[in-house]
């Protein structure tokens, strides 16, 4: 059986980049690679979590005692989070979700100048974690948010986390080459709603998973505490 600081929690993680369709062989994403959130999954099954892991990275391996579920598309991750949200007591967002997606699919492969392919036109996609943040009540889960940006800029990270209603944003930087996207390394800044500041400069992604799960531990503790 489990052992460790995390057993009795249920904690969802989402991972990766979602793909947004256009026509049978193209799709809008990004370069998550979905490490970030895959380490993130296996420090708290380490620590005894009971852990779903929501992700669009089929090609990493599945850490052990993590349950994964496969989805492509923001909707997919959407409908997948929300089914698990009851049970959990903890969800961490690390997935780079598209903002937009392709108004319609194709589902015949566009013609590169008959089918007008210059030209897709885009729908918002939900904010999953706005949507949890304003939805939840005071039994919800905890929230925790990632922002990819291109400074540890403190205010609009402070705004984040107050616009989507979340109780932790993990800042990351997005425009070195040794943190962010698809690299096994991150540097970050965590803010928590309380006023909770902790920098993590240049370090593993592993090594930042375990810092998170600190602090996941410490405002579980506080929430029980009521
Ligand atoms: O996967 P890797 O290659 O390891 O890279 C990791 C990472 C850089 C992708 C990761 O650490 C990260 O920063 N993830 C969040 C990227 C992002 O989408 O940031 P954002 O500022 O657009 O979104 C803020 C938060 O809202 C995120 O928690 C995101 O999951 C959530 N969101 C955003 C848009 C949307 N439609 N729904 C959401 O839930």
């Amino acid at each position: 059986p489990p052992t460790g600081p995390l057993v009795g929690r249920r904690v969802v993680v989402t991972a990766g980049g979602t793909r947004e369709p256009i026509d049978p062989v193209r799709f809008i994403g990004n370069r998550s690679s979905g490490k970030m959130g895959t380490s993130i999954a296996e420090a708290c099954a380490r620590r005894g979590a009971r852990v779903d892991l929501v992700t669009t990275a089929s090609g990493l391996p599945v850490p052990p005692g993590v349950r994964a579920l496969h989805v492509d598309t923001a909707l997919e991750m959407r409908e997948a989070v929300r089914g698990l949200t009851a049970d959990a007591d903890a969800i961490v967002k690390a997935a780079a979700v598209a903002d937009f997606r392709p108004a319609s699919y194709h589902d015949q492969k566009l013609k590169k100048e008959a089918d007008g392919l210059a030209e897709v036109v885009l729908t918002r996609n939900p904010d999953i974690l706005a949507e949890l943040g304003r939805e939840r009540g005071p039994e919800g889960p905890l929230l925790v948010g990632f922002a990819a940006e291109t400074d540890l800029e403190e205010e609009r990270g402070r705004e984040k986390l107050h616009d989507k209603g979340i109780d932790l944003i993990v800042i990351n930087r997005v425009d070195m080459a040794d943190a962010g996207f698809g690299v096994d390394t991150n540097r970050a800044l965590l803010l928590t709603a309380q006023g909770g500041r902790t920098e993590v400069p240049l370090t593993t992604k592993s090594r930042l998973a375990e810092v998170l799960c600190n602090e996941l531990e410490h405002l579980l503790a506080e929430r029980d505490r009521g």
